[in-house]
């Protein structure tokens, strides 16, 4: 299935076909994405590598010595399939082809290639839940009432009352359901106009997409990150949607209603272990990221199923709560005691989709956001960096001449463009994404003030800090796979034990803290002046927004 290694990284990723020595190594290499630290690249925003503005696979290619310098495990691209981008590679016209403003299916190839030579996993995005309406199954579905495709979307005739056939609202906030003049009949869309829903009930969609999986699986992707796993099938009888009430996460009840029968349901895990077992059909098993936008955690230990269904679920409660110690470690405690022990915790700070960690929860403070890496590199379970946020990269402001994101969701967001902004590589004209003086296709954020190269220059930078933290978590185990036990904590502070080698101490308030840590010897702090230290006796003195990780002694 794949080439002979060429190198030891290679060996490494377990790409030689040779069984593994141990029991041991079998473990470590079907289990790789556990220990990796998975990075997040909005393709269009890495690099570009030909001058027209929109980052590429190429731009992609050529960072990837900085990526194996960052020492990430794996990265998860977003979509590179043809697409004519009202939603940037979501709405998808070919699941067997690559866009041409992103590159070729040899760039593919290569970037595989040169990914896995360093050691690093490739993760594609696949949209499942919709295609776009100019894709040729939408054309031919759309095109009679017998086509052979028709039943491939979700069609259904008007409600009694002449309107759309029932309630549900897309996540424009409006109607879901579009009006198609020619066959007398609406079309559901759960996100644009432009992206109809796929019809999960109908076999001859399962069937092509087992082979799209297929597809990528045998051309060495080691493993997806699946759209909104939460809509892939829909009520069969098209029920309303009941009222949202006061029990509804504030998204939801934005939208006045329940997402009881337009998402979540259950047939859904049907879906999910097909593709679970199919991932199983290649060594080492090839990784399911589930894109599982839910809002309570006993809802994504769902998406894991029991050990069949995604490996990982994007973990939205986490993503999404406030900035604070109580908050954020309620968290971490309800996924230590709500998902089963075969369910692998993970934990993202930005995505593509919500505002940047470093503006979002930390108000720009780029103390206060070296403290948040810390949290996210130091919890039990898989992190996932989005690009810029090893910089403590904020958000952008995008003037409204200048927006390009058609998802529009007020009043929940207003736009997606100010967390996807070109990735900041150095100062002056091009930002080293793009040729100095070309156009970048979003604009450029601050580039004086935060940007690889100089970050790269200083030892202090939250980009050394987040290095050696990854460093750190790939050297321990007890860092990314040890138990997490939470300690007594004062106001403010969040203090934690990764099995019996380390605590970790976060000051997550703008005041002093005094918190009671173990003894032990500091190996990294935010604040790189305390490194070292030795904390003896108990009361361990935390700076504003400080965060420390503590070698803890050996009691004999
Ligand atoms: C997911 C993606 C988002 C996209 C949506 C529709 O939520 O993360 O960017 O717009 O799905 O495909
Ligand atoms: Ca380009």
């Amino acid at each position: 299935m794949t080439d002979k290694p060429q190198n030891a990284a290679q060996a490494n990723l377990g790409l030689s076909g040779a069984q593994p020595s141990s029991g041991e190594a079998l473990d470590a290499q079907e289990n790789w994405w556990r220990t990796a630290v998975i990075y997040l690249i909005y393709t269009r925003s890495y690099a570009d590598s030909n001058g027209d503005g929109i980052g590429d696979i190429q731009g992609v290619i050529a960072k990837l010595d900085y990526l194996s310098w960052l020492g990430v495990g794996a990265i998860w691209l977003t979509p590179v399939t043809p697409s004519p981008n009202d939603d940037f590679g979501y709405d998808v016209s070919d699941y067997f082809g690559v866009e041409p403003q992103l590159g070729t299916m040899d760039d593919v190839e290569l970037l595989i290639a040169e990914s896995h030579a360093r050691g690093i996993r490739v993760i594609f995005d696949i949209v499942p839940n919709h295609t776009s309406d100019r894709h040729q199954w939408f054309v031919e579905s759309r095109s009679s009432r017998d086509n052979q495709r028709r039943d491939w979307y979700v069609w259904a005739d008007s409600a009694a009352t002449g309107g759309p056939p029932n309630n549900w609202v897309d996540h424009t906030g409006r109607s879901a359901w579009e009006w198609d003049a020619r066959t007398e009949q609406w079309y559901l869309h759960n996100f644009l106009v432009s992206q109809p829903d796929l019809n999960w009930w109908n076999e001859g969609v399962c069937q092509q997409f087992d082979e799209i999986f297929g597809f990528w699986f045998a051309k060495g992707v080691d493993g997806f990150r699946i759209d909104v796993t939460q809509g892939l099938i829909k009520d069969s009888e098209l029920r309303d949607n009941p009222p949202a009430d006061d029990t509804d996460h504030p998204d939801v009840a934005a939208r006045g209603q329940k997402y009881v029968y337009n998402l979540n349901r259950p047939e859904r895990h049907e879906i999910l272990r097909r593709w679970r077992a199919l991932a199983r059909e290649y060594s080492p098993e090839r990784l399911l990221y589930g894109e599982s936008y839910v809002f309570d955690i006993p809802s994504l230990a769902h998406c894991y199923g029991n050990d069949d269904e995604c490996h990982l679920g994007l973990n939205v409660p986490f993503l999404l709560s406030s900035w604070s110690a109580p908050a954020l470690s309620a968290v971490v405690a309800q996924c230590e005691k709500v998902l089963p022990s075969s369910a692998w915790p993970c934990w993202t700070m930005s995505t593509q989709d919500e505002s940047r960690f470093t503006t979002r929860w930390c108000g720009n403070n780029p103390q206060a956001a070296r403290c948040a890496l810390m949290m996210l590199l130091t919890l039990r379970g898989t992190p996932i960096l989005y690009y810029g946020d090893e910089l403590a990269m904020p958000d952008t402001e995008v003037p409204e001449a200048l927006m390009t994101d058609r998802m529009a969701n007020p009043p929940v967001r207003i736009s997606r463009d100010f967390e996807r902004t070109p990735m900041q590589w150095s100062s002056g004209s091009g930002g080293g994404f793009c040729e100095a003086g070309v156009v970048p296709w979003l604009p450029f954020g601050e580039l004086d003030t935060c940007n690889v190269e100089s970050q790269r220059a200083d030892p202090d930078s939250a980009l050394h800090l987040c290095r050696e933290l990854i460093q750190l978590r790939a050297a321990s185990p007890a860092l990314h796979s040890g138990p997490y036990r939470a300690l007594p904590s004062p106001d403010g502070a969040w203090v934690y034990l990764r099995g019996s080698e380390f605590a970790v101490a976060l000051n997550m308030s703008e005041h002093d803290v005094e918190a009671a840590c173990p003894d032990g010897k500091v190996v990294i702090s935010t604040l790189r002046s305390h490194d070292g230290r030795v904390v003896d006796g108990g009361a361990t003195m935390l700076s504003p927004y400080e965060g420390i990780v503590l070698a803890v002694a050996e009691t004999s």
